[in-house]
């Protein structure tokens, strides 16, 4: 997936290309202060559409830019200077749900950019989807827009799978590798509270900062380098002991929330395990589901009000797509 041949081809306008979403399995919050974190990209995608326009637009807002601070970074770092374009966007990722709406997005656009300015190697579209996302956030690390880019499992900062791409922000550096797809199914349910991805990492960073913030950070590098191990050992129990041991990380951390804890209570009887993904403060939980009792988790999840998705790894990171596709979004 990062050879030359997987790389983001020149290509003209108009053009499509498209993106996965992500979750988190080990790790959010810490990875921004440089812990490992374990993300994989999921089967639920977005797609843009770039085509020449008269003016700037993003899904027929001619006020695009100044509504959507992604697509005003994407196109600032992106396209500077060049001929004005329109956008359309077409998602099933839920926004400020924790499943990288953004993320895709920018991936999405970055390669879609790249490819009508003469190409793009798969590490650049990381490190500049990276960039954008920070750009437009101002704060944040590069695991969403790594795995959205690279698709499949993730690692930053730990892990022993083959490193795809080397990250900075001119403070802190990540390493994102590769790690092999143990071929399970997740369960993912949003709560239904949308919340401010920003505010969270701020909050965190400040309680990070304070008396056994030290320590706390290592506690989610010990849990995230175990938990990235027992997935490379396919050791499912392992897998849902750590995160267990990383949700009760992220309450200490004050980013869990009376909807997140009701559902993981509601999953728990059909269950091997779960905590929030990503931000949290509202937005989703992942669950891993008792094999066999996936059906019964997903009526369990909707009666307590969630919005449920059944996800698995797409195989496939951001890439460049026929615009003429008629199905746009095969997740
Ligand atoms: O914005 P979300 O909810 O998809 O998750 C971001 C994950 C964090 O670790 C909280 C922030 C980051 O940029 O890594």
């Amino acid at each position: 997936m990062n050879d030359r041949s997987a790389a983001i081809p020149a290509l003209e306008l108009p053009l499509s290309a498209r993106a996965p979403g992500k979750c988190i399995l080990f790790g959010e919050h810490a990875v921004v202060h440089g812990a490992p974190e374990l993300v994989l990209a999921i089967d639920l995608s977005t797609q843009v559409l770039v085509r020449g326009a008269a003016a700037f637009a993003l899904n027929a807002d001619p006020d695009g830019l100044e509504h959507n601070p992604y697509f005003r970074t994407v196109v600032e770092r992106c396209w500077a200077g060049r001929p004005p374009v329109a956008v359309r966007a077409v998602s099933r990722i839920p926004r400020a749900a924790g499943l990288g709406s953004s993320s895709a997005f920018v991936a999405a656009s970055v390669a879609a950019f790249g490819a009508a300015s003469g190409g793009l190697s798969r590490a650049d579209l990381a490190r500049r989807s990276f960039a954008v996302e920070r750009g437009a956030q101002g704060v944040g690390s590069p695991g969403d827009t790594s795995a959205c880019v690279a698709g499949g499992y993730v690692t930053l900062n730990g892990g022993s799978g083959p490193v795809l791409w080397t990250l900075s922000d001119g403070e802190k550096e990540w390493t994102a590798r590769r790690a092999s797809d143990p071929g399970w199914t997740w369960v993912v349910a949003y709560t239904g509270v949308p919340r401010s991805t920003a505010e969270a990492v701020r909050a965190v960073g400040r309680r990070l900062g304070e008396p056994g913030g030290p320590e706390l950070l290592a506690e989610f590098t010990r849990v995230a380098t175990e938990g990235i191990r027992a997935l490379e050992a396919e050791d499912r129990a392992q897998v849902a002991a750590l995160m267990i041991q990383n949700q009760e990380l992220l309450r200490h951390a004050g980013v869990s929330h009376p909807r997140i804890e009701a559902l993981l209570e509601a999953a728990r009887p059909v269950s091997e395990a779960g905590k929030l993904t990503g931000a949290g403060a509202g937005g989703s939980v992942v669950i891993l589901p008792e094999r066999g009792r996936e059906v019964e988790l997903l009526r369990r999840l909707a009666r307590a009000g969630a919005l449920t998705f059944v996800v698995r790894a797409s195989p496939h990171g951001a890439e460049v797509v026929d615009p003429n596709d008629p199905a746009p979004l095969p997740s």
